[in-house]
């Protein structure tokens, strides 16, 4: 089994990844692979609602020259997730916004009756809105949703700053705990015969009037 932690930041190795490599740690004691995945610095840009990753069922993005199809591959092979940004703005960070909105519209298949789980770092203010606003992407996918004791946030501006919120640092720690005992009970329910729930053919109702 393996877990992919996203790093949104545009800093590889600040706050977020700080956070994403506690609760990794917690993962890997379990006996769970981990990988952290780097979205990069390079920009990424936003979904252009072309419609040919769904219209040619395609399971990647028309586009192929940033991180997005590289993520989907990782994801193809992965269990569970945990996707971390910088708050910006009270908001996550624009270039991870970009990277998932296409990665869920054109790979949602990969997601899909996996668990799943966002966490935020901030300075002060922001950080509610922002894991809303991540945790919308599982919600929409056919996800679980993992949790922790306190909502998956830490502050700080700088890694050891973010070390010093103890509270956060271990909400991180509870995280990756509950991802694993997650990842174990679905296992064990997959061995146990316990299939997939039954997918009723899609309704699409758009509300024009
Ligand atoms: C463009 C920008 C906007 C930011 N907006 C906020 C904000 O709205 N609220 C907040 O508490 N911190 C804000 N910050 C601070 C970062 O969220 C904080 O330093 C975070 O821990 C950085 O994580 P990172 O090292 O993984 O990028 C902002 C930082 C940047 C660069």
């Amino acid at each position: 089994m393996k877990v992919l932690l996203i790093n949104g930041s545009p800093r590889e190795k600040g706050c977020t990844f700080t956070a994403l490599s506690e609760a990794a740690g917690e993962i890997t004691k379990a006996g769970i692979e981990t990988e952290i995945f780097h979205i990069g610095k390079t920009p990424i840009r936003g979904c252009t609602a072309c419609g040919l990753c769904r219209k040619n069922d395609l399971g990647k993005c028309v586009y192929d020259n940033d991180s997005v199809n590289t993520a989907l591959l990782k994801a193809k092979e992965s269990d569970g997730f945990i996707i971390g940004s910088p708050v910006h703005y009270a908001s996550a960070a624009g270039m991870l916004i970009s990277f998932l909105d296409r990665c869920f519209y054109s790979g949602n298949r990969y997601f899909a009756y996996k668990p799943g789980a966002a966490i935020v770092s901030c300075r002060r203010g922001g950080s509610t809105a922002s894991l809303d606003q991540l945790n919308k992407y599982f919600t929409i996918s056919n996800m679980l949703l993992v949790s922790s004791q306190y909502w998956n946030m830490v502050h700080g501006n700088t890694p050891e700053e973010v070390q010093q919120d103890l509270e956060g640092m271990q909400t991180m720690r509870t995280l990756g705990k509950n991802m694993a005992w997650v990842l174990k009970s679905i296992e064990a329910g997959q061995k146990a015969g316990i299939p997939l729930p039954e997918k009723e053919a899609p309704q699409r109702t758009n509300f024009i009037r």
